[in-house]
């Protein structure tokens, strides 16, 4: 590496929305010994982000501090290896979840532990890649861990529904129940269901219609697993159409989410909402990657942006409205 310094995007503090990012010229950061330091070639946004500059994970102690480079999604090129790297060299192409203090991926380089970091196949463009790790692990465990569900076809089939599925992380759930061979009903906007159905979905609704907002089946089906991508909808919603043992996997848990599941839980109810948070690890990054590079899993992009354009790329997360990923390109 002879270039010793890059272009990165930072916010300086909590709160400002798509202006508070700002370009500058840091230091390319030097992998430590279990680390490799990759040339980025697709970061993508997750709505965690953006939360974060909100400052609605300062409790939590993230972003580790100030100024901030943000976004944890990367794929590109490992251009240098810390001295105890063992599954890397320079050249290969990775994707990775960055563990700096959340954050670090909107930019020309960033370091990735060796842990979190996975081979891309020349199969696997940056963008799809870099697209995977938070969101598409996030449906992946969703829906083997809680909701108990088998992706391999071998499960009898189960009622899925999937809210919010023209999402980032809903696109990902709807394929990955349908390789299960799981019936799916999925939400989403008007503009979104040809779009969704395009995804394996066998019965979409509108969200915004009276049965899409009660989130009823079409063919009236009970589900036996909901994955909700959407926030703030209430347990009386959910209950009416749920089968005797279902599941409600709940990613954008509020205080009436956690007082719900604990009400479950204490009263015995055998239907259940389980809060929960993906812990990303590299053999789910391989996974999900293998089933990019076999075509049974896609990664739809709503967009893609110059890192010069990277306040244009956050304000349409911020927006709530993206179909699929948004993608920065350093
Ligand atoms: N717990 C975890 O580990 C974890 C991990 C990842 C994400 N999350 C959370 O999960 C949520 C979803 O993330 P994401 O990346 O999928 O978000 P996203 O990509 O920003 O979701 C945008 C999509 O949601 C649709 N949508 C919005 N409200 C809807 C509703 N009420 N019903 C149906 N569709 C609706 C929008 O459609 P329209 O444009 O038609 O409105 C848009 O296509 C976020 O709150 C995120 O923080 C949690």
């Amino acid at each position: 590496m002879t270039k010793n310094v890059m272009n990165a995007i930072q916010y300086e503090k909590y709160g400002g929305g798509s202006a508070g990012l700002k370009e500058v010229e840091v230091g390319i950061p030097s992998p430590k010994k279990k680390e490799v330091l990759v040339k980025v070639e697709a970061v993508s946004i997750n709505p965690l982000d953006w939360k974060i500059q909100k400052g609605l994970l300062r409790p939590l102690f993230f972003p580790g501090n100030f100024p901030h480079t943000p976004c944890t999604d990367i794929a590109g090129e490992v251009v240098q290896i810390g001295p105890q790297v063992k599954d890397f060299k320079v050249g290969d192409k990775v994707l990775a979840l960055l563990n700096t203090r959340y954050g670090g991926g909107m930019a020309e380089f960033a370091v990735a532990s060796e842990s979190l970091t996975a081979s891309r196949p020349p199969e696997v463009s940056a963008a799809e890649a870099a697209a995977l790790p938070i969101a598409a692990l996030t449906a992946r465990d969703a829906l083997i861990q809680i909701a108990g569900l088998k992706l391999d076809g071998t499960d009898k089939p189960k009622n899925v529904l999937v809210t919010a599925a023209s999402g980032g992380v809903g696109h990902y759930a709807v394929q990955l129940a349908k390789l299960g061979n799981h019936h799916v009903t999925a939400t989403c906007g008007a503009r979104n269901i040809e779009v969704v159905k395009g995804l394996g979905a066998d019965e979409v609704v509108d969200y915004r219609t009276p049965e899409g907002a009660a989130l009823k089946s079409p063919s009236g089906r009970k589900y036996d697993a909901v994955i909700n991508c959407t926030s703030g909808i209430a347990w009386s919603i959910f209950e009416p159409n749920l089968s005797e043992k279902a599941v409600v996997v709940e990613l954008t848990p509020n205080p009436s989410s956690f007082i719900t599941a604990a009400l479950k839980k204490i009263s015995f109810s055998k239907k259940r909402l389980v809060p929960f948070f993906v812990v990303v690890k590299r053999e789910g990054l391989e996974n999900l990657v293998q089933l990019l590079k076999d075509g049974k899993l896609k990664s739809l992009i709503d967009s893609k942006f110059p890192l010069t354009k990277a306040q244009d790329a956050w304000a349409k997360s911020l927006d709530g409205h993206a179909t699929g990923k948004i993608i920065v390109e350093p």
